[in-house]
């Protein structure tokens, strides 16, 4: 199978837990879902935060951990490349929280669901997110905004707004060709992106090694592993 791509395309990408799989970050719901002893959607929500910010910081930091040790593979990169072959028509969206898609090289992208290494406020106190890379051994280590907050990780918990969401939504109006890589389809609003392309008359294509929950939804599904699918999956007209 090869995607062509036309002069006058603008490319969409959409990528999930999945296209970090072949990294060794596992995915969220491919593995029993649990985290010492708890489901991921209990831990990462603002009541856990409030109830228990031990637990919530201890699942970060050794998110953090894995993320330092993991390196971008065959798809990180195919899509970084993509993006060079495309100036200006080619706009990147993920879901996931790892900077794998930076390091290899990706510039035009949103992280919808935030960013591992940063750390933000607890409280709306107006001051920005900041880049915070630490493993914290214990709750007492985080440190305190000026306000006096906690500092928390800069991640979109469920039941929370993800980020960029207009920008987001005018990039899809305006692609003709949407790629969606690695995700279940399961939350949303990520799962309805590939209905607002279509809306928008985009081809959309789904690659990964099962089909996603919104299936019914794509114009084709490449079954396959993203870093042995995507290199040489594109054809520039
Ligand atoms: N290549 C491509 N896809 C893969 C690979 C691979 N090598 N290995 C697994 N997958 C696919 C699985 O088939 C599955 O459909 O990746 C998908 C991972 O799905 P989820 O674990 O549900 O991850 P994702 O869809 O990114 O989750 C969405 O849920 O927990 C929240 O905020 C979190 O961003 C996350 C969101």
């Amino acid at each position: 199978m090869s995607i062509s791509i036309s002069p006058s395309d603008r490319v969409f990408v959409l990528t999930g837990a999945g296209i970090s799989a072949e990294s060794g970050l596992p995915t969220f719901r491919a593995s029993d879902g649990l985290w010492a002893g708890y489901k991921v959607e209990e831990i990462c929500t603002p009541e856990a935060l409030r109830r228990n910010p031990a637990l919530v910081w201890d699942f970060y930091s050794r998110r953090r951990a894995d993320c330092a040790r993991a390196a971008p593979n065959p798809a990180h990169i195919a899509l970084a490349q993509l993006e060079a072959q495309l100036p200006g028509r080619f706009f990147l969206c993920t879901q996931n929280v790892d900077d794998l898609h930076e390091r290899a090289g990706s510039h035009h992208l949103v992280h919808m669901h935030g960013e591992l290494a940063k750390s933000r406020c607890e409280h709306e106190c107006g001051r920005l997110p900041v880049e915070d890379h630490a493993v914290y051994a214990s709750l007492d280590q985080v440190p305190h905004c000026a306000c006096g907050g906690r500092m928390r990780p800069h991640i979109v918990f469920f039941g929370e707004i993800p980020f960029e969401m207009r920008r987001i939504e005018r990039e899809i109006s305006e692609s003709t060709l949407m790629l969606v890589v690695g995700t279940s389809g399961s939350v949303y609003p990520a799962a309805n992106f590939v209905h607002w392309a279509r809306q928008a008359g985009a081809r959309t294509v789904y690659i990964g090694p099962e089909p996603p929950l919104n299936a019914s939804a794509f114009t084709h599904i490449v079954e396959g592993k993203a870093g042995q699918v995507l290199p040489g999956l594109f054809t520039l007209a």
